[in-house]
């Protein structure tokens, strides 16, 4: 029988305050509307600089193991996917080991590609353990990362932070990969970017949605065509995209989500030979499809809208909401997965949601975790985005939590654990 590969169990981190969308709208003399409806926003994180991207990384991964019982022994791979490491060669990752006194007898690195980094670990540790070469270890990827503007930029609402921590083994309790149906799409542009040196990100933000969409056309293309050859999907009264349960995508704002889905249908209405009479119109018009969106899309973003982007971390954040409102009821059923990474690469996957998919979210106690943050003013959440990267407030840690203490003669210390 074929090795069964995928997602175990997860774990997230988020910074400890947020600022509500619409008072942030108000602050800033726009229509709260364009934030809530327009973007699909509710609430959005504010990471200090005492919630780096190690500090979230280390707490995301230390949850994953004290609630779902990890051995550390088992752990042959951690892998950091990150756009915002603090450090040019020094991983991510080997801060996470350290801090959680990991085993040393394991392979660390970061994976960097902009909001790709997270899947790109996540695949080379599925098709590491799917190769045999793991053999029978299991690896902890963690995606982690804080979006950053700036404020009074036209990304500023679209901002947040956090962590996700995912098992990836022999035994995909949350999700079983489908190993080999992946559609990948790589196309070398400047839609988002972030030199060296800067805090905050460069972006072409209509630019860049355009080749978000470009890109994951690409991507479900590459899929669609191994998951037909494979029968895992056909042409029928249904289109391909509509026999996947769900659809979760990389959700830089909420109604992105809206946005690739009806390219993602779009790209079916287009190849079916059911609609192959039909005009360029009446095909976008079928692409819209709200009963297709509210049906395969709605349900996974509930996260997300009160988190707002994690770059890496925010299709795993998708992933989140989904287990979070339908584990049990998805149990057996495929849903397909959309990565995407500016710069730009994309990659379109899908698996088998597992039988123990509910007793796992439920031990991340993600609507806990959610519920111990404190709500902050506008005037507060400015104060902490012009707090200096390199001088933390000197905040104590809750339990099970790590934070940035101090950086001295460039050597960062954390506290908490
Ligand atoms: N009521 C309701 N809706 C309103 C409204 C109102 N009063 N006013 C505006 N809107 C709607 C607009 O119609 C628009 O919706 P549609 O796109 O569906 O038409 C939406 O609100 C946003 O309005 P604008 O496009 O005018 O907003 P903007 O020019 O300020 O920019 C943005 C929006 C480009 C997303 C900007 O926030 C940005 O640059 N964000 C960062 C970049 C980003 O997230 N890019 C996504 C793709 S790249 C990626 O995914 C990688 C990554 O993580 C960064």
């Amino acid at each position: 029988m074929k090795k069964q590969v995928g997602i175990e169990a997860l774990a997230i981190a988020v910074p400890r305050r947020y600022v509500d969308i619409a008072e942030l709208a108000q602050a800033r003399g726009v229509d709260p509307a364009k934030y809530t409806a327009g973007l699909g926003a509710k609430e959005m994180a504010v990471p200090d600089p005492g919630e780096d991207s190690v500090a979230l990384a280390a707490t995301a991964a230390s949850r994953l193991i004290q609630e779902q019982g990890v051995d550390p022994s088992r752990i042959g791979m951690l892998v950091v996917g990150t756009e915002t490491g603090v450090d040019h060669a020094k991983p991510v990752a080997s801060h996470v080991q350290g801090l959680l006194k990991l085993p040393r007898s394991m392979r660390t690195f970061d994976a960097q590609h902009a909001c790709y980094g997270g899947t790109a670990g996540l695949m080379a540790a599925s098709e590491w353990i799917a190769s045999g070469a793991a053999a029978g270890r299991s690896a902890i990827v963690v995606c982690s990362d804080i979006a950053r503007y700036g404020l009074n930029t036209p990304g500023e609402p679209t901002q947040g932070g956090g962590a996700v921590a995912l098992l990836v083994s022999e035994q995909p309790d949350l999700l079983a990969l489908d190993v080999g149906l992946n559609g990948a799409c790589t196309i070398d542009v400047y839609d988002f970017w972030r030199p060296s040196g800067r805090r905050e990100a460069l972006v072409d933000g209509h630019y860049s949605i355009s080749c978000y969409l470009d890109a994951l056309s690409g991507a479900y293309r590459g899929w669609r065509e191994r998951a037909l050859a494979h029968e895992v999907v056909r042409w029928g009264d249904s289109l391909p995209s509509e026999q996947l349960a769900r659809i979760l995508y990389h959700v830089p704002f909420c109604k992105m989500a809206r946005k690739a889905h009806t390219q993602l249908r779009l790209c079916d209405l287009e190849a079916a030979p059911a609609t192959q009479n039909a005009t360029a119109a009446e095909r976008e018009e079928a692409a819209k499809s709200t009963a297709s969106y509210d049906a395969q899309v709605a349900s996974s973003l509930s996260v997300n809208a009160r988190i707002g982007n994690v770059y890496t971390a925010s299709l795993y954040l998708a992933l989140t909401g989904l287990m979070s409102a339908e584990a049990a009821q998805l149990a057996g059923k495929r849903i397909g997965l959309l990565s995407y990474g500016s710069g730009c690469c994309s990659e379109f996957y899908s698996g088998v949601v597992g039988a123990n998919a509910a007793q796992r979210i439920a031990k991340a106690n993600v609507e806990g975790v959610l519920a111990r943050r404190e709500r902050v003013s506008v005037a507060e959440y400015e104060r902490i985005m012009n707090l200096a990267s390199d001088a933390p407030e000197q905040l104590t840690p809750a339990p099970g939590e790590f934070r940035l203490k101090e950086i001295r003669d460039h050597r960062r210390a954390y506290v908490g654990g």
